[in-house]
């Protein structure tokens, strides 16, 4: 059983954990406890290529200072020689008597370090606070299961589904309530993409704005999908963040090197076309609808073909949630695997 103060030390290890940047390898927060449970070090990783967090703890003491201390690590201790050494071996070689961690490494390469400790001696104990810890890296998580990010695709539509009026303008469809709610989701995503047809159309800058205009600190990259050219004055170039551009419709493609770039949670902003691609590819996770009460009428519908040629092949989703913003409704759903249903004829 962990202590109270090993758990209190797992919180501070997540917090400490939060500093990392999200990337290739996983946020991961250590503290190092004195046989009496005082706080001797304390780390976290810096992402790849710099130290583990328990080896960035141990670094800060003298040589054996760590000698029958505990170590409290949000994540399994690897066992694995990446670009640094196994961190098991690193507490092996600084004597700790006793390592407390949340969850076990997921990944096969860097799994074995708690059995590697055990095997020496070390009193090992696992699952504290493993739900925090999980919800903190559960994008690195999905990442290293799918090989790919995980894609919420959003739209902002009329009553009547449309996304723009017939002359293809479509600013501002929804209230400044949702808009809100848009740059704060963009904020947490690592990435915000859209296709050729909205830059084209739309010129957005794809940052992630606080009301008054000015930048939040979390900017995801912008990322622009197709083969027609940007132009060289499109406000996208000038994003904080370089642009990545995909010259290709191949979206399982896109995702993958986007993944292999460490990122983890990609934000869809559309249009139509590209927002149907990613929902016809089956690749869309989550979908955000934004439904503000107009009616546009006309040819301009939100979503395309999505591949349902027929009432049988209808993506059914499962809604997760429904909240009024101002005079809007945001509608989060995602697919579901329900059996088929009767019509409603
Ligand atoms: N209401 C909203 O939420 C919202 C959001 C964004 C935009 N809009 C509106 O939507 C309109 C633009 O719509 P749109 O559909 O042309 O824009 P879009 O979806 O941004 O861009 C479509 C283009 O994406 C490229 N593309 C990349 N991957 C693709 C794939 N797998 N399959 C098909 N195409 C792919 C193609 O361009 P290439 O020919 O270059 O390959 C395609 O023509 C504008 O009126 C804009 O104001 C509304």
């Amino acid at each position: 059983m962990a202590s109270a103060v090993e758990i209190d030390a797992m919180r501070r290890a997540l917090q400490l954990a939060r500093r990392g940047p999200r990337g290739l390898n996983p946020q991961v927060g250590a503290v190092i406890l004195s046989p009496a449970g005082d706080v001797l070090a304390e780390g976290h990783h810096r992402g790849a290529g710099t130290p583990h967090a328990e080896v960035d703890a141990l670094s800060q003491l003298a040589p054996g200072a760590a000698r029958g201390a505990t170590a409290v690590v949000t994540l399994e201790p690897c066992n694995h020689t990446g670009r640094t050494g196994p961190c098991a071996v690193a507490l092996l070689e600084a004597g700790v008597a006793r390592v407390v961690f949340a969850l076990d490494d997921p990944t096969d390469a860097a799994a074995g370090g708690a059995d590697r400790l055990r095997a020496a001696g070390v009193d090992v104990e696992s699952g504290v606070e493993a739900d925090a810890a999980r919800l903190l890296i559960r994008d690195w998580i999905a990442l290293q299961r799918t090989g790919r990010p995980h894609v919420t695709v959003k739209w902002a539509q009329s009553l009547d589904g449309r996304a723009a009026a017939d002359d293809g303008t479509s600013q501002w469809i929804t209230g400044p309530d949702a808009r809100r709610d848009v740059h704060a989701r963009r904020a947490q995503a690592d990435a915000i993409v859209a296709g050729t047809g909205t830059v084209r159309a739309d010129d957005p800058a794809l940052t992630a704005r606080a009301d008054g205009g000015s930048l939040l600190d979390a900017q995801p990259i912008p990322v622009v999908i197709g083969r027609s050219e940007t132009a060289p004055d499109a406000a996208v170039r000038r994003h904080p963040r370089t642009p990545l551009f995909y010259d290709t419709h191949d979206l399982t493609a896109v995702l993958a090197d986007l993944g292999a770039r460490g990122v983890q949670r990609v934000f869809v902003e559309g249009g139509p076309t590209l927002a149907s691609a990613f929902i016809r590819d089956g690749l869309a996770d989550e979908l955000l609808v934004y439904v503000a009460p107009v009616l546009l009428g006309g040819s301009r519908l939100a979503i395309g073909d999505v591949g349902v040629p027929t009432i049988d092949h209808a993506r059914r989703l499962a809604v997760a949630s429904v909240q009024t913003l101002g005079d809007d409704l945001l509608i989060v759903a995602g697919p579901a695997n329900t059996p088929d249903r009767e019509g409603d004829a």
